[in-house]
């Protein structure tokens, strides 16, 4: 029997056998793996959200450090929380936490909700984000589907590539019952370390003889190509209005800055319009304000 993405059961239970067996002594040890803390799941997820798991590192314990709860978040000015975001990137995502941390305070009594729609009703929690504070903090059962799991289960359960919603529906199929917390971790793991997305590292690979695309011998194309989510192409960062943008909340994290400062702040003295158009959307995003001709953090 074949299921309608092309797992068959055998191969299933073999791939989940497998790979909770080789989860058991090769999980990385990571920060956020330490605790079941909803608060702390969140602000790694929101972190781990478009920048390097080796990045996050540094920051995790002195951000939770600052920032303990939803309580001590809330009641911080938001240019606390873009400061100690530095290095990050995306800022952005700073703001977004802070409004999340003072909506958990006045809707949920100072504690994230365990419901998937009540997360996703929080500012910048995603499908993603709310199933991985529900798999991870609170152990429940769904699929984590981010762009390393799509491409694991495309290749290794589908052996074809997967619409967004055939994706997820594999994903959260796929968790074996109780294994919510440690399945998800096995299936980044996976991805970032075997199973990626140039020159897949098959021969170490624990499920290959449960993977679907090997199975068949690795046919054109590889499944995770055209997959949902498994294959965004990053955007050229240098000379982006994104470069511009990181180096002007750069400069407010000193201080605030004269108007006329901006172009220069900015990294584009010859374009003072677009630098000025950069800096109108950080307020527009609420990453900035103006305050008597100066652009600053909001407080
Ligand atoms: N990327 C996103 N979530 C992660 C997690 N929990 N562990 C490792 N990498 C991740």
């Amino acid at each position: 029997m074949t299921t309608q993405t092309g797992a068959t059961p055998v191969r299933t239970r073999r791939f989940a056998t497998r790979l909770l067996a080789w989860t058991e002594t090769n999980r990385r040890d990571l920060p956020w793996r330490n605790t079941r803390d909803p608060w702390a799941v969140l602000v790694a997820e929101l972190m781990l959200q478009q920048t390097q798991v080796a990045r996050v590192v540094p920051r995790y314990d002195a951000f939770l450090a600052d920032f303990p709860t939803p309580a001590r978040a809330a009641a911080a000015p938001v240019s606390a929380i873009v400061t100690a975001w530095e290095g990050l990137g995306y800022n952005r995502r700073a703001v977004n936490l802070h409004r999340t941390a003072q909506l958990v305070v006045s809707q949920h009594g100072g504690r994230l909700p365990d419901r998937l729609g009540e997360l996703m009703a929080l500012p910048g929690i995603g499908p993603y984000t709310a199933r991985a504070v529900l798999a991870f903090a609170f152990e429940r059962d769904h699929g984590v589907l981010d762009t390393n799991a799509a491409r694991v289960l495309a290749r290794a359960v589908a052996g074809r590539s997967l619409r967004p919603r055939e994706a997820q529906d594999l994903a959260d199929e796929q968790v074996p019952l109780g294994r919510g917390w440690d399945w998800n971790q096995a299936i980044l793991d996976l991805g970032a370390t075997i199973c990626v997305k140039r020159s897949p590292r098959c021969h170490e690979c624990p499920v290959s003889q449960a993977c679907a695309w090997a199975s068949s011998g690795f046919p054109d194309p590889d499944p995770a190509t055209g997959t949902a989510g498994a294959s965004t192409p990053q955007s050229t960062f240098l000379g982006s209005d994104r470069q511009g943008r990181g180096r002007l909340v750069q400069a407010l994290r000193t201080g605030p800055l004269p108007v006329e400062r901006v172009p220069d702040a900015a990294g584009w003295p010859d374009d003072p319009g677009r630098a000025r158009r950069i800096a109108d959307r950080l307020v527009g995003d609420g990453l900035a304000e103006y305050v008597d001709g100066q652009l600053a953090l909001p407080v």
